[in-house]
């Protein structure tokens, strides 16, 4: 008798932990083997094939696994799917804390459902309170039709949420699939984006709309695809070239950013071997100083070997801005780029530095500029479209930034632009200059066409005139010194100690504690 109770009792519990592992089971298929195949077939992986990538192995811990939807409207009563769409939970990258969400595409198409909101929220809520980042990894049809109203708000609740997150934890999307519509702006808000070449697009409204308001026709790819928002839009910061280079993008850019505002980035071990002199440095800048050069050599030649992450790469690139270590020092930098439009500020070139001036002015990155800046663009193009308040954008970020910064003048430094390129008036704490640095209002022959203007029409040669005033204009002013003399520059270096000194003065600058007027919050020119 006392056996069969017992063998009674086993049973029950068999069954139940049984029902467990069917579920779990379950849970881990998603929609189904044939969507999967078919989300294969697309060159995509799976929701939690991604995570299983993205994360250190064995780390993951899935929160929600069985929640599903609520709606019983259009059918939606009679197919359920555990989990509702969105794989959620934490784990590690390279052993550090993060929240994600996966969106599967195999569950309705990854539409967003009142449920599915809750698990996204409930993980940015956790990210919150514990000072980690959130990513999301999007592959999603957007709202679920059949819930109408419930799944907008789903998706308020969510943008809501990375609005006060902004600033205090990273946010990062990778967009893996389909983001159309209102979905669009969750990762709009998010610090960067990333999208898959040829699997994912975002766009506000689909080819479809598109042909019967505008008449236009474009495929999906050429209105959303990772290469038009990677070049024209500025929408996404990386076009990766598939999945998995996407997910190793994202934990390299993690590897350059703190867990939240108010922690600092991780170092990483460095030990001077004495080899900090760069002489190759002295060689970049050519002797015509009209002659471009590549930013990108000088960067190279300055950080630690292979450490540079260029952020934005293919969009205004006459401005390059990235991550990089300086002797294990995670820190950011913006570079005019004088081979491309001469390295003017134009207003794509201040919308993406100065977004990314704030990104690491949030997080505690300490931030170098290299500085060879004719300008800022001139033309009707640019003022018609607003480069006075875009350019100020820019201004903006450098003066409200409380990072240490540091700017290095490799050439020119004109006008507006040497005021806005993080010079020591707007708050830079240690700026330096090449000995091939101009630093003046304007260039010399501009500004001995205004200056000496009737001088040059009164003379015998006016031609012999000019050029005398601009070789007198240009010995004068186009140097480092007059900057130097009024401490607006605090050392004038050769290119070569660039390096070292850099090194040195962030280090010195790793305490700095700098603080704004109290308000509520700024008035960014918008
Ligand atoms: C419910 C959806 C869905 C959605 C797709 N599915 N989108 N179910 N709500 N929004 C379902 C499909 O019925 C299908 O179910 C499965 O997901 C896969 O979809 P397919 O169409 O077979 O896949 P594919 O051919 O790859 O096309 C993907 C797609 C297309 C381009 C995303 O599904 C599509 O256009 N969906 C609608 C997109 C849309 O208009 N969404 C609303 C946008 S407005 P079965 O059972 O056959 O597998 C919006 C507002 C957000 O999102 C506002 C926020 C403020």
């Amino acid at each position: 008798m006392e056996n069969t109770v017992a063998n009674q009792q086993d049973e029950t519990l068999t069954a139940k932990f049984n029902e467990l592992a069917r579920k779990n089971a379950e849970a881990l298929l998603g929609g189904g083997e044939k969507r999967i195949e078919s989300q294969h077939k697309k060159g995509k992986l799976t929701a939690r094939e991604r995570i299983e990538l993205f994360l250190d192995e064995g780390s993951f811990e899935e929160i929600g696994k069985f929640v599903m939807h609520r709606c019983k409207d259009f059918g939606l009563g009679e197919e359920y799917y555990l989990g509702d769409g969105v794989v959620t939970g934490y784990g590690t990258v390279h052993g550090r804390l993060v929240y994600v969400f996966s969106q599967d595409f195999t569950v309705f198409g990854g539409s967003l459902s009142e449920t599915y909101a809750e698990k996204i929220c409930k993980i940015m809520d956790l990210a919150m309170e514990n000072g980690a980042p959130v990513i999301g990894l999007n592959d999603s049809g957007g709202a679920r039709i059949q819930e109408g109203v419930i799944s907008l708000a789903g998706y308020a609740d969510i943008f809501y949420r990375n609005t006060l997150a902004s600033g205090v934890i990273p946010q990062i999307s990778a967009v893996m699939g389909p983001c159309a519509g209102g979905a669009v702006y969750s990762p709009a808000i998010t610090d960067f984006i990333m999208m898959v070449e040829n699997t994912s697009y975002m766009f506000v409204t689909g080819p479809k709309v598109v042909k019967t308001v505008t008449n236009e026709e474009v495929t999906s790819e050429e209105l959303g695809g990772a290469s038009t928002h990677s070049t024209k839009s500025g929408v996404t910061h990386f076009s990766c070239a598939n999945e998995v280079a996407c997910i190793n993008n994202l934990k390299q850019l993690l590897s350059y950013i703190p867990q939240n505002c108010e922690e600092t980035p991780p170092m990483l071990p460095y030990e001077s071997n004495g080899d900090e002199l760069r002489s190759k440095l002295n060689e970049v800048i050519p002797a015509n100083p009209n002659q471009p050069y590549d930013m990108r050599e000088v960067i190279e030649e300055l950080v630690d070997t292979d450490s540079f992450l260029e952020v934005h790469k293919d969009f205004a690139e006459n401005i390059v801005v990235g991550f990089a270590r300086l002797g294990g020092r995670s820190i950011g930098i913006v570079g005019n780029q004088p081979a491309v439009l001469a390295g003017v500020l134009d207003i794509n070139a201040s919308t993406k530095a100065g977004r990314f001036v704030r990104f690491c002015d949030s997080f505690n990155i300490p931030l170098l500029v290299l500085e060879d800046v004719p300008g800022f663009l001139p033309g009707t193009d640019q003022e018609w479209k607003g480069i006075i308040t875009n350019g100020a954008k820019l201004l903006y970020a450098f003066c409200e930034a409380t990072v240490p910064r540091i700017t290095v003048i490799t050439r020119k430094a004109y006008g507006g632009a040497y005021d806005v390129m993080n010079s020591k008036h707007i708050g830079a704490d240690m700026n330096y200059a090449w000995p091939t640095a101009e630093i003046a209002v304007m260039g010399a022959k501009g500004a001995s066409e205004i200056i000496f203007k009737r001088e040059i029409a009164e003379a015998a040669d006016p031609e012999a005139k000019l050029q005398e005033k601009v070789d007198e204009y240009t010995r004068k002013f186009a140097t480092p010194y007059r900057a130097a003399h009024r401490g607006y520059v605090d050392e004038v270096i050769m290119p070569e100690q660039t390096r070292a000194k850099l090194i040195k003065a962030f280090k010195m600058l790793e305490n700095k504690v700098a603080t704004l007027p109290k308000k509520k919050h700024g008035n960014i020119p918008l």
